[in-house]
């Protein structure tokens, strides 16, 4: 079984936690590399590098309001995977803006494979995140999700690890 974990995640100014040289998203992704083996994609923009949280907080929120498709750098080749991991932080009730121009343009990639959504969050869980990746990839076999609290991931490994011995891993 060929897995990745496709991700995003905001270093930086982060209210919960301080000013964070990896994000919380990243050290989730990295357990899971760890845990299964799976090779990493990480959606990067340079688009909010060393904004203060406010006004990201703001700048997202009208992204999220206009729906707005930020460019990402780089990109994958999906075909060889049949397990995709596909984890952010919820910004405004469901995963940042730039995480939908990848799932735009991904739209017909995932047909037939499993894919298991998860978040880190200051409250919102999974939010709409599950939801809004059902409606991304159709034909895609979309598992529960999993979330986790931003400030609960440097000491949260052995939740991530409870997690995919519950998926097989
Ligand atoms: C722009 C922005 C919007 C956010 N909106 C929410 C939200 O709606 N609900 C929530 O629980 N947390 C929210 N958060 C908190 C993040 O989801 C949380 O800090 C997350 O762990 C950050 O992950 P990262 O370090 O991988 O970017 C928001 C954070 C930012 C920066």
């Amino acid at each position: 079984m060929k897995t990745l974990v496709i991700f995003f995640s905001h270093a930086g100014d982060n209210y919960s936690v301080g000013n964070i040289e990896v994000g919380n998203t990243k050290i989730v992704a990295d357990y899971i590399s760890e845990i299964t083996g799976a090779k990493q994609f990480e959606i990067v923009t340079h688009k909010y590098d060393g904004m203060a949280y406010g006004s990201l907080i703001k700048l997202a929120q009208e992204e999220t309001r206009k729906g707005e498709l930020p460019e990402y750098e780089g990109d994958v080749d999906l075909s060889g995977y049949d397990t995709v991991f596909i984890g952010g932080p919820i910004w405004w009730g469901t995963y940042p803006q730039v995480m939908f121009t990848f799932f735009k343009k991904h739209a017909s990639d995932l047909k037939g494979k499993t894919v298991i959504p998860f978040t880190t969050h200051e409250g919102s869980g999974l939010a709409s995140t599950v939801q809004d990746v059902k409606k991304a990839f159709p034909g895609a076999a979309v598992k529960d999700g999993f979330s986790i609290y931003g400030h609960d991931v440097r000491t949260g490994k052995a939740k991530v690890e409870k997690w995919l011995k519950g998926l097989g891993w």
